[in-house]
């Protein structure tokens, strides 16, 4: 056997015939690894066992005319979580190879444990590499649900094959990725050669006997093992599960989908039974007492396809030491920035020594540019210590030049601030030329620049 070495770029799975210092494809440093790939025999061992387990030839496939392809919605299964559904795209793909990445403790082993014994009719094998089969009987017990779940304890993809061809699961779910590792590959669990070969494996398996798999990676907050960006070119779906940990709100999101939308978003509570799906996010958003508290706006924003809204909070004090500080949670530091220049230079207001704090309430990290307007909002309301009417939401893109720019689903935004008992919403003057103000019952203020949206709040 010949084998031939590669090298891998374990941030964004370029790879290279030789070694670099520098990946080519994302300009990362030494981020380059070694693989080795047999060259003369390319379906390897675990692979042919992958093939076995799934009843299938190791050569299925064949050209078909596209004319003959049927090609009618695929068929889905129904998770029981309206929230996961929806993120997946309407319901797991049978035959699909789903990989859910999140950081360490956020809530990973929960969601999938919770979602699984809910599913009733259907057989799914749990394999974990990471807990004992006692430790994930408490958890299911703290879950509640009795579906038909098999828990099987392995690391051995050889095994794990075994099993499945033994017990013939309608769902695998492997926890973790990283814990897997193969005979086939010589490096050590958790290498990038082991997460490539048993992630194809499973992939074979998952394509030709049907059966969908789901993957759990771990990322740490730099995003950087090895594993997951390299994954995420061999799995179908990837799907991120975010959050603080010491928040209780978690948001799923779909980063790629091969059989959906992206956009989509889940958003659920971590408690002590397990996570609840949250529906109403913007009223747990909310907080009750903001009246009268300067340095809070509340922002219609979206999420994916979701509006909700947002509770955007602000601390503007005189800098207690010569440079003043910029400190932002769940919002993007650079932008805040952004945004202050434009207040000095646009508005005129004078913060270059003041310290100033962001914060999105909840330990969200939002990224939709219409909260720009809410944070300028914030901002100057701390500033001038004069509160921001508690009836009053806004939406809008802020540019450079201080206009306030269109921003997307606006009708949305509007329908979602009326339904939780706003009156007044600012928006951005081009969104309001397309609304037809009379299906709303709430204000619309359409604004073009900043100084206009100031006069407005503030008077
Ligand atoms: P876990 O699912 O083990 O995280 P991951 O698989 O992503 O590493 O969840 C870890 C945290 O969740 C842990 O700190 C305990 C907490 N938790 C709850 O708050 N409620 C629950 O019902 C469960 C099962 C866990
Ligand atoms: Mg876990």
């Amino acid at each position: 056997m010949n084998d031939k070495t590669v090298y891998v770029c374990e941030e964004c799975g370029q790879d290279s015939v030789r070694w670099v210092g520098r990946c080519p494809a994302c300009g990362k440093w030494n981020t380059m690894k070694e693989l080795h790939v047999r060259q003369d025999d390319s379906t390897s061992a675990v692979t042919r066992m992958a093939m076995a387990a799934s009843g299938a030839d190791v050569r299925t496939a064949r050209a078909v005319p596209v004319q003959e392809i049927q090609a009618d919605r695929e068929p889905r299964i129904d998770m029981q979580d309206a929230e996961l559904n929806r993120v997946l795209g309407g319901g797991l793909v049978p035959g699909s190879l789903v990989l859910l990445g999140g950081e360490p403790g956020i809530g990973k082993s929960t969601l999938v444990l919770q979602t699984i014994m809910r599913l009733k009719g259907r057989k799914v094998l749990y394999v974990s590499g990471e807990e004992s089969a006692r430790q994930i009987k408490l958890r299911a017990n703290r879950l509640g649900g009795d579906a038909d779940v098999l828990i099987y304890c392995e690391t051995l993809l050889e095994n794990i094959f075994a099993e499945i061809s033994s017990v013939k699961p309608d769902m695998v779910v492997i926890d973790s990725i990283q814990t897997i590792s193969t005979g086939s590959v010589e490096s050590s669990p958790g290498s990038l050669s082991q997460i490539r070969e048993c992630a194809a494996a499973l992939l074979r398996y998952a394509k030709s006997g049907g059966v969908s798999i789901m993957l759990i990676g771990h990322i740490t907050k730099e995003g950087s093992l090895a594993g997951p960006k390299v994954l995420e070119h061999i799995v179908d779906t990837v799907l991120q599960f975010e959050g603080d940990q010491h928040y209780m709100y978690r948001i799923l999101r779909s980063i790629k989908n091969r059989f959906g939308s992206t956009s989509e978003l889940g958003i659920y509570e971590m408690r002590h039974d397990g996570l609840r799906q949250v529906d109403n996010p913007s009223e747990l958003l909310l907080s009750d007492n903001r009246e009268g508290l300067s340095g809070v706006a509340i922002a219609a924003t979206v999420e994916g396809v979701r509006p909700f809204l947002i509770e955007t909070q602000a601390l503007v004090s005189t800098a207690a030491y010569g440079t003043a500080q910029r400190s932002t949670i769940g919002f993007e530091g650079r932008r805040l920035n952004m945004l202050l220049a434009v207040l000095e230079k646009r508005v005129g207001f004078k913060l270059a020594q003041k310290d100033v704090f962001l914060n999105i309430a909840g330990g969200l990290r939002v990224t939709d540019p219409a909260l720009d307007l809410s944070v300028i909002a914030a901002v100057l309301s701390s500033n001038v210590d004069a509160p921001i009417d508690a009836d009053v939401a806004m939406a809008g893109e802020v540019g450079l030049s201080g206009e306030i720019r269109p921003v997307s689903r606006i009708e949305q935004r509007i329908q979602e601030a009326q339904r939780l008992g706003f009156r007044r919403m600012l928006v951005p003057h081009h969104n309001a030329q397309t609304l037809n103000e009379k299906e709303y019952t709430i204000e619309i203020v359409p604004v073009r620049r900043v100084a206009e949206a100031v006069r407005e709040l503030f008077g």
